[in-house]
């Protein structure tokens, strides 16, 4: 059933086919029949203060603004995350900045963090019911805004979306907006990681609960600044790490149509580079910080993957495009089938 509707949603430009499945959706929640259809795999994992109904998520910038949270919970999903939000609205970049490489079950995006900004996401999750998994809420900073300025856009969103997130990502990984990923290093990850850390203990305090931080990373990253990288977020305190983000590697496009395109590539040539890069991170880092995989995850077997190498949680954006809602469900399934003494649990 999914692989005709797939035929004919391909016929359509990337962006076209994707308002047209989020409009659908919602109409089909809207009339009662997704909660008919759902079959939502009941797996309940307790990590950073909150129970996912199972360890699948949904990844971050398929909801850029929560509009179509109801919908998207009844996929099957233990988990959404929204966003990437901005402090104020922005258009992104121009289209087209979506593509498909179906041979590859990939696609390249150069988006640009078009969003409607914080405040329509705030209205949003206060107005619309809200699902009964938790909601996560994944952090940028508009693309005028300098580096050296980024922890007020940062600092912006974590105010005013902390009474609304069931944990915070800070997105410092997106390759679409120029410069976004030199903060992952250095000094520049220190000053941001520490201030944010600060506003979270001013806001649990003020507000007498503790939001999860997580940060999410790029797949781009050699061993050295990666365990630097890690190191930083440990001392800092921050509760979890999401790996990957897409990357700028084409390796696994080569010679296909679209493969020369500006953008993040995401999909099964992600799959093998994240998964190590969460494989890496895990041996790292121990069993201090929760790990959440994205990349490339299109079957079982890839999530699967994902939590042998070490990660406690996964998330799918790509999978949900070529292989529909089974691969949420087969995922959860297969991970909650998983034997007690292989996959990970963190202590958090
Ligand atoms: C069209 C598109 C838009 C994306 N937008 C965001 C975003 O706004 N914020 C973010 O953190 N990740 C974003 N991502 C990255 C995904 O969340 C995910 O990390 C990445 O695509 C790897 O997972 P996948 O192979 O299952 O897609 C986007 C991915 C795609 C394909």
């Amino acid at each position: 059933m999914f692989s005709l509707t797939r035929r004919l949603l391909f016929l359509l430009p990337p962006e076209v086919a994707h308002d047209f499945s989020m409009a659908t959706l919602d109409g089909a929640q809207k009339l009662g029949l997704m909660r008919l259809a759902a079959n939502p795999v009941k797996a309940p994992v307790q990590l950073l203060g909150l129970t996912f109904q199972n360890r699948v998520g949904l990844a971050a910038g398929l909801d850029k603004n929560a509009d179509h949270i109801g919908g998207l919970a009844q996929l099957g999903f233990g988990f959404l995350e929204v966003g990437t939000v901005t402090p104020k609205p922005q258009p992104g970049n121009d289209r087209p900045r979506l593509f498909r490489i179906p041979e590859r079950q990939a696609l390249i995006n150069r988006m640009g963090f078009n969003n409607k900004g914080v405040d329509h996401l705030v209205e949003q999750l206060a107005t619309k019911p809200r699902p009964s998994i938790p909601i996560g809420i994944n952090i940028g900073k508009n693309r005028n805004t300098s580096n050296e300025e980024a922890l007020g856009d940062y600092l912006h969103c974590l105010e005013a979306l902390y009474e609304a997130a069931d944990y915070i990502t800070v997105n410092l990984s997106s390759p679409n907006t120029p410069g976004l990923r030199a903060l992952q290093e250095g000094q520049a990850l220190q000053n941001l990681v520490a201030g944010l850390m600060q506003k979270r203990t001013a806001m649990a305090e003020k507000l007498g609960r503790c939001v999860p931080l997580l940060v999410k990373i790029a797949p781009d990253i050699d061993p050295t600044p990666l365990t630097e990288l890690a190191d930083t977020l440990l001392e800092a305190g921050v509760d979890g790490i999401i790996a990957t983000n897409t990357t700028l590697d084409r390796q696994g496009v080569a010679g296909c149509k679209h493969a020369e395109e500006v953008g993040g590539l995401s999909g099964q040539p992600l799959t093998e580079k994240s998964t190590d890069i969460v494989r890496k991170l895990r041996a790292h880092i121990g069993d201090n910080c929760v790990l959440i995989a994205a990349g490339g995850i299109a079957s079982a077997k890839d999530a699967l993957d994902k939590v042998n190498a070490g990660a406690d949680l996964v998330q799918i954006y790509t999978g949900l495009i070529y292989r529909g809602p089974s691969v949420v469900s087969e995922s959860a399934l297969a991970l909650a089938n998983m034997p007690c003494e292989s996959g990970h649990s963190s202590s958090k």
